[in-house]
């Protein structure tokens, strides 16, 4: 063989061991929007492992994880103290994270966390700031696949006082300290999914891919009402081009059956996170969830458009008076059309028409109403009545 041959044959070998012993990348998780369960929004600091093993045997039983949610996330509050070595420990209320997580497996289901790249995390706990590598090792140890990491402490402890009065120093810290746990958590080898929970600052779309997010938050905390969920929602339009597969804007975790949220409104809050394409996480007390707060969380087709193969997250078309219409393109050329009244007057309902043609489409056509189950004709103009805070869901298999 010639020296050149040689040396070829040289390069391609070290390419081919680079490559193949490279730990797996971001994107090769989180292909569609994670789904799964979170404890924050319904147990905050209550949570526990029992009640962890709860949710996940409830996430089996109910059918939600054959419907395709699989993360079982332990939110703030489990956290205990660092020993002399630095190892964190979980506290009393965890006794044995390794043992939960084996449980968790043992379902069919992954387990999730949460740490803070600052000293503390939101609730005062123990957060991972100088202990990035040790905590990914550590949770890579239990078994852990996920893991949100949430600026808090962050903001006070690093960036104000490492660049006091400099915005853009402080941008970069924070990039920096995301950056920094996606290299601990891709140096365990373990596929983890990264959550950025930093509440969309610093435009935080244009950035996550390149320090490693698979989602990340675009807003402050949710709530379960209307106005919270509305407020979230609206923040994603005009941000469809920044999500994908293995990469996803995140309006915040599902309120879907909290609060006083009626039928109509947690149809709509699903139905709309569905259409951005958004991360799946039910936050909901499983043990006591109502059969139809388990209907909506597992209509399949509402799922089918959230997980759709395309990965492309749906934006407002237009907006009449209180009345919304979203667009989703799908994979195989099909469209989803929610059609959202916004509105608060529970005595009128707006007299709303649909145009086909201000979605690109042309008439007649028909769609399937995704939470009747029933086929509708639509023709240009047709008149439709929803409600204050109802959805209309359509997928519309062949547009023209
Ligand atoms: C922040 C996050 C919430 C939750 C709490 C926990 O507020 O945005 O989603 O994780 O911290 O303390």
């Amino acid at each position: 063989m010639s020296t050149s041959a040689s040396l070829r044959v040289a390069a391609i070998a070290v390419v081919f061991f680079a490559v193949h012993s490279l730990p797996s990348r971001a994107q090769d998780v989180a292909l569609t929007p994670p789904m799964g369960w979170n404890s924050w929004n319904y147990f905050a600091e209550k949570v526990d492992d029992q009640g962890v093993r709860a949710a996940a045997d409830v996430i089996v039983a109910s059918g939600m994880r054959d419907a395709g949610y699989v993360y079982v996330n332990i939110d703030d509050t489990w956290e205990g103290q660092r020993d002399s070595n630095g190892v964190l420990h979980s506290n009393s209320k965890f006794p044995d994270m390794k043992a939960l997580a084996d449980y968790v497996h043992s379902k069919g289901l992954k387990l999730g966390i949460y740490s803070s790249p600052g000293p503390k995390t939101c609730a005062g706990f123990e957060g991972s700031l100088g202990h990035e590598e040790q905590d990914a090792q550590l949770y890579a140890s239990w078994g852990i696949d996920y893991l949100k990491y949430d600026l808090c402490s962050f903001i006070p402890e690093v960036m104000q006082k490492q660049a006091p009065h400099d915005p853009p120093a402080q941008m970069r810290l924070m990039h920096a300290a995301y950056a920094k746990m996606a290299k601990a958590l891709k140096a365990t080898g373990r596929p983890i999914v990264f959550s950025l929970c930093q509440y969309g600052w610093d435009a935080v779309w244009e950035w996550a891919p390149s320090v490693g997010g698979n989602l990340w938050r675009t807003t402050g905390d949710i709530e379960p009402n209307m106005y919270s969920i509305y407020a979230n929602m609206s923040v994603q339009a005009g941000l469809a081009s920044y999500s994908g597969p293995g990469h996803w804007n995140d309006p915040d975790m599902l309120e879907v059956g909290n609060g006083e949220l009626t039928l109509a409104e947690n149809r709509a809050h699903f139905s709309m996170w569905a259409m951005l394409a958004a991360p799946l996480l039910a936050g909901n007390d499983l043990p006591h969830m109502k059969p139809e707060i388990r209907d909506i969380l597992t209509n399949r087709d509402v799922i089918a458009i959230d997980q759709d193969k395309l990965g492309k997250q749906g934006s407002r078309a237009y907006v009449d008076g209180e009345v919304e219409v979203w667009t989703r393109q799908l994979a195989g050329g099909a469209l989803a059309v929610a059609v959202l009244n916004t509105g608060d007057t529970r005595y009128s309902t707006h007299p709303f028409h649909l145009y086909l043609s201000r979605l690109g489409l042309h008439g007649p056509l028909t769609g399937k109403d995704l939470w009747s189950g029933k086929e509708m004709a639509l023709t240009e103009g047709m008149p439709l009545e929803p409600r204050t805070h109802e959805v209309l869901l359509l997928r519309i298999a062949e547009p023209k």
